[in-house]
């Protein structure tokens, strides 16, 4: 009888140590399967449109592999899940890069004589437009990746549609285009980064921390560069870094928008 009983309050222990808080249950992020959203076409731009419609929203903008990457597509979901409306323009007409930026066959020059800010901030803009005036939702937040990580600093300043942003190791970020943030703005930093060495992810927090803002940059370790995206999840760190920076984004957008 003792033993019965002292054997159920140990279960009851273990069962007490096995529930999760709710900040560690991962369970509204996929990284694999098939996604739920849908494509529309808005004034010539192609959309990646998923979640249920919401006061807020979110702007997806996504990395050189553009809205068709499998992984771009669940993790919009995510934050589909997270109870965001999101939506993700598609970046590249059709046509995006088939390697990453950091890789050497990558042509920087010719890339960003197609996609510099002067050809990708009208495709934005047609989404920011879309959620505002065609949805009518009252809050825009940006959430963005590699090369859209640093259009997520450039929708943040003043007037230009997001109340607060969040970015995945941004590349090709200029000094001017952080201190012109006019909201929070969070960013999630890989430790193995060519297009963010260690000076310069020094530099864009003491960037951030000139602005006045609500910051906060995170590091995550045995991440490389596009793992807020594309993180191998065999890999328990990476896996952790993967969704450690979705969870910060959603805390940021929860905390600021
Ligand atoms: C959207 O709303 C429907 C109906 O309430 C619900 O079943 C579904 O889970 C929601 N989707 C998301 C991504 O929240
Ligand atoms: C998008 O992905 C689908 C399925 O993988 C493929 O058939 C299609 O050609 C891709 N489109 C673009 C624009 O890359
Ligand atoms: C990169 O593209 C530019 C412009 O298209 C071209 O002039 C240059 O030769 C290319 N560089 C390489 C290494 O292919
Ligand atoms: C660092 O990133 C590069 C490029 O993505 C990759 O080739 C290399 O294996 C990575 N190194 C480590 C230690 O993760
Ligand atoms: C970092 O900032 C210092 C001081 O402004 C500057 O001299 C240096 O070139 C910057 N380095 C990078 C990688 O941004
Ligand atoms: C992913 O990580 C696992 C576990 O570390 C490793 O065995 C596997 O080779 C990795 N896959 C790739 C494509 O790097």
């Amino acid at each position: 009888m003792h033993v019965q009983s002292t054997l159920i309050s140990l279960l009851a222990l273990a069962n007490l140590g096995a529930a999760k808080c709710p900040v560690d249950d991962v369970s509204i992020i996929a990284n694999t399967g098939d996604s739920v959203g849908r494509e529309e076409v808005h004034d010539g731009v192609n959309l990646y449109i998923t979640g249920n419609v919401s006061d807020t929203a979110v702007l997806y903008l996504t990395d050189v592999y553009g809205i068709n990457l499998t992984e771009n597509r669940l993790l919009a979901d995510s934050f589909g899940r997270a109870g965001w409306l999101t939506v993700a323009p598609d970046l590249f007409n059709g046509t995006p890069s088939p390697v990453d930026m950091n890789e050497p066959g990558f042509n920087l020059t010719s890339f960003l004589a197609e996609h510099g800010p002067e050809t990708t901030d009208p495709l934005i803009d047609v989404a920011v437009k879309y959620l505002k005036d065609t949805v009518g939702v009252t809050t825009v937040v940006a959430t963005g990746y590699c090369f859209g990580g640093r259009y997520a600093f450039r929708y943040v300043a003043e007037g230009k549609g997001a109340a607060a942003g969040f970015a995945a190791h941004p590349s090709l970020l200029a000094d001017d285009e952080i201190t012109a943030i006019g909201g929070p703005m969070a960013m999630a930093a890989a430790e193995n980064d060519t297009m963010m060495p260690p000076e310069r992810r020094h530099n864009i927090t003491a960037l951030l921390g000139d602005t006045a803002q609500p910051y906060n940059v995170a590091l995550y370790s045995g991440t490389s560069h596009g793992f807020g995206v594309r993180a191998n999840v065999s890999d328990p760190q990476q896996k952790f870094g993967k969704e450690s920076a979705f969870f910060q984004a959603v805390r940021w957008f929860e905390n600021w928008a």
